[in-house]
């Protein structure tokens, strides 16, 4: 039987890795990983020198995903290059500019990659590129919301206990926060 694949994405500093690993464990699912696939040596790190940041190679991640989905149980891939896999379910996590800067801070990157990161969150690019890819698209604002309510919400979604068109791209608007931020 055919299992469903959902797709945990979002801009780093979103709680992906939180989330997914809550929700794998409250559906019994198979949790897909770049770490997992590393160890499994299915997949390898490059490192653009210019950005100062470890890359993976966008196909051969897919590849490694497309291995490791089984038929047994739900698949929960966890990246955040997973809304380019092909899934049933895509669950985009957001983060207002301002508490996604604040998380990143916390990570002792580089300035600049801290500042490309809210970049890219408040140009909604992972959005954009999931509903490029895929059909099933969501987005859950984990501004305010911590790792165990976003994944028992992710839940209540798949469920269909929550009308999911309220969680349908479309909402989220960091525009406020871009003035702010950009001008400073
Ligand atoms: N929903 C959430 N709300 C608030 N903080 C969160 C949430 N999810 C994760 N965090 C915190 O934010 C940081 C980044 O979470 P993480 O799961 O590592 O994000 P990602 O995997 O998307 O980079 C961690 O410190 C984590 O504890
Ligand atoms: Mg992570």
């Amino acid at each position: 039987m055919k299992t469903p694949v959902i797709a945990i994405s979002g801009t780093p500093g979103t709680g992906k890795t939180a989330v997914a690993r809550l929700l794998a464990r409250r559906l019994g699912a198979n949790l897909i990983t770049v770490p997992y696939l590393m160890r499994k040596k299915q997949l390898r790190y490059g490192y653009d020198r210019k950005r100062r940041t470890k890359v993976i190679d966008e196909r051969e991640f897919a590849r490694a995903v497309k291995r490791n989905i089984g038929t047994g149980r739900t698949n929960i891939v966890e990246s955040h290059l997973s809304h380019l896999v092909k899934a049933d379910f895509v669950f985009v996590l957001r983060t207002n500019p301002d508490a996604l800067e604040k998380r990143l801070k916390r990570r002792n990157w580089p300035a600049a990659k801290i500042r490309e990161n809210v970049e890219a969150e408040m140009l909604d690019e992972i959005t954009i590129e999931a509903l490029e890819n895929n059909k099933n698209v969501y987005e859950i604002d984990t501004s305010k919301l911590g790792a165990p309510a976003t994944a028992r919400l992710i839940g209540q979604i798949l469920n269909n206990f929550h009308h999911g068109k309220k969680y349908r791209p479309g909402d989220i608007d960091w525009t406020g926060h871009a003035k702010r931020y950009l001008t400073r």
